[in-house]
């Protein structure tokens, strides 16, 4: 086991690094200020499950850009090998996949310096590749949420575009959301931290869109229904 490896943390600066991708140099995060970012590794070119990941993304990538979103992904494969695999990709159908193009970056990390910065090599798990990880990167660079899958799983990408949503209204409107929230769902107040507070939440009940089940549990409509 390396002990040289950690991976970086919710509410730290996400590392920065310069790296070679199939759209050209990338500085991180300089390139990516003012967006959020989902920074991903795969484990290999050539592998199904990676191809299905990135068949999806390549479908859903409009609906990230969307919502201020720049996908980016990384594999300790060459770059050769991702413009091969990204092309034969586009000559494959599966699902809803239809030949959509990967017009989001890849890096191509050999070296796997980037890869060491953000915790994606599992030794224990393989020492030649990456575990499939997702860093949710906010607008200042800041490390928001990040998942961890083994090679085997395919990743959820409705499950990374609905924490993306759910960190952006948190950030918007300084609520958090419950377990299975989906926009347009109640979301919650964060906890009262004085006794006033927690008497004010109990005197809101069926004031408007607010529906408090106990002074430290409040929930309320969502602004947008
Ligand atoms: C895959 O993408 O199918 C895969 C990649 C590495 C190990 C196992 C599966």
């Amino acid at each position: 086991m390396d002990n040289n490896i950690r991976i970086p943390l919710i509410g730290e600066q996400a590392p920065e690094f310069r790296a070679i991708t199939t759209r050209g140099k990338i500085d991180f995060p300089q390139d990516f200020n003012g967006k959020w970012v989902v920074f991903f590794s795969h484990p290999a070119d050539f592998t199904p499950v990676c191809t299905t990941e990135f068949m999806t993304f390549a479908l859903m990538e409009k609906e990230f850009a969307e919502i201020n979103t720049q996908l980016l992904g990384l594999s300790v494969d060459s770059l050769s090998s991702h413009i091969a695999w990204l092309r034969r990709i586009e000559e494959l159908k599966w699902n809803n996949y239809n030949g959509e193009e990967v017009k989001f970056p890849l890096i191509a990390d050999i070296s796997m310096n980037v890869a060491n910065k953000y915790g994606m090599i599992h030794p224990s798990a393989a020492n030649t590749q990456a575990v499939r990880a997702v860093f949710i990167i906010d607008p200042e660079g800041i490390i928001r949420a990040m998942f961890y899958y083994p090679a085997s799983t395919g990743r959820n990408f409705s499950e990374i575009k609905r924490t993306l949503l759910s960190l952006q209204k948190a950030d918007k409107e300084h609520v958090a959301t419950p377990a299975d929230w989906q926009p347009g769902d109640d979301v919650l107040l964060h906890v009262p931290v004085t006794s006033e507070e927690a008497e004010a939440v109990m005197k809101l009940s069926g004031e408007g869109p607010y529906k408090p089940l106990d002074w430290f549990m409040c929930f309320k409509k969502d602004e947008a229904q």
